[in-house]
């Protein structure tokens, strides 16, 4: 059994969708966890849903509210061995010539600066103590090209990378950091995407080789492990959770291939 007694974690993207199933599973493995979302009136009931500590309110993509909830979170356990950087933004699938800037920006902020403010915040206390574990969230729209989605994709191709620095810089010092590259994950952020018809839940069934989308918990999972001492010797890894579309490569009408019967 994966154990985590005793490890104190902070959760950012708490609230809902993966940094939510994340939180429930690490504290079930036994953590202690701090939910930290910028969705304030969110938290008191993610925190009775996930068995969390203690919950902090801010913006990851701001320098200050990332050091205070860092703080907080440090100062609620005693201490921070575990992050888990859920806390995201989509983007709204607009071809790049017809895309403001400030919205661009925006994305990257919240996805990418979000991502290294937390690192550097909750990094600093684990580092001292020369011991820590960090998981990422990406995406598969971090590893190849989906038109219409470049500055999210951008964002995670960059998180891929901060993340495989950082396990470099970090790994002498006792700290671990990987990520984890979901699909279409069945959060509130795909399912409004699945209301408004901007996916079709065909479609990316067919493109997928297991057939169908993730569930929050399946993310949670592949973050547990990499965050717990079972992946003790994994570090500056991005580990695709996403039922084999990152390993796919023919065209996705054919994704049934041998089909059905065979
Ligand atoms: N759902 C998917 O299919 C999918 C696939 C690949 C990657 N991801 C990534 O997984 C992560 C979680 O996404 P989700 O699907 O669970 O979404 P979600 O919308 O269900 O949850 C995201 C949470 O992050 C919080 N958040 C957003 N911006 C924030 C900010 N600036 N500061 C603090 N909190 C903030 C939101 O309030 C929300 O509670 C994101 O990084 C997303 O890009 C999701």
């Amino acid at each position: 059994m994966i154990a985590l007694a005793g490890q104190r974690a902070l959760v950012t993207g708490g609230a809902s969708g993966i940094g939510e199933a994340t939180a429930r599973l690490l504290a079930e493995l036994g953590a202690q966890v701090v939910l930290a979302d910028r969705n304030a009136p969110a938290l008191p009931a993610a925190q009775d849903r996930t068995g969390a500590l203690a919950v902090t309110a801010g913006d990851v993509a701001s320098e200050a509210d990332a050091e205070r909830m860092a703080a907080e979170a440090a100062a609620a356990l005693g201490g921070l061995d575990i992050l888990m950087n859920a806390a995201g933004i989509g983007d709204d699938l607009a071809p790049l010539h017809a895309q403001p800037v400030e919205r661009w920006q925006h994305v990257l902020d919240v996805n990418l600066r979000g991502t290294y403010l937390m690192c550097r915040a909750a990094g600093r206390p684990m580092l001292a103590a020369r011991r820590g574990a960090i998981v990422n969230v990406s995406s598969i729209v971090g590893l190849g090209a989906f038109p219409g989605r470049s500055a999210y994709g951008a964002a995670k191709a960059a998180v891929n990378h901060l993340t495989r620095t950082l396990g470099c810089e970090w790994g002498p010092l006792g700290v671990r950091v990987n990520a984890v590259a979901p699909a279409y994950t069945l959060t509130p952020m795909v399912r409004d995407l699945l209301d408004r018809a901007v996916f079709d839940p065909a479609q990316i069934a067919c493109r997928t080789p297991l057939g169908r989308m993730a569930e929050p918990a399946e993310v949670a999972r592949a973050a547990a492990f990499l965050l717990s001492d079972w992946a003790s010797y994994v570090t500056g890894a991005v580990l695709p959770v996403d039922g084999g579309w990152s390993a796919y490569g023919a065209a996705g009408d054919v994704a049934r291939f041998p089909g059905p019967g065979a």
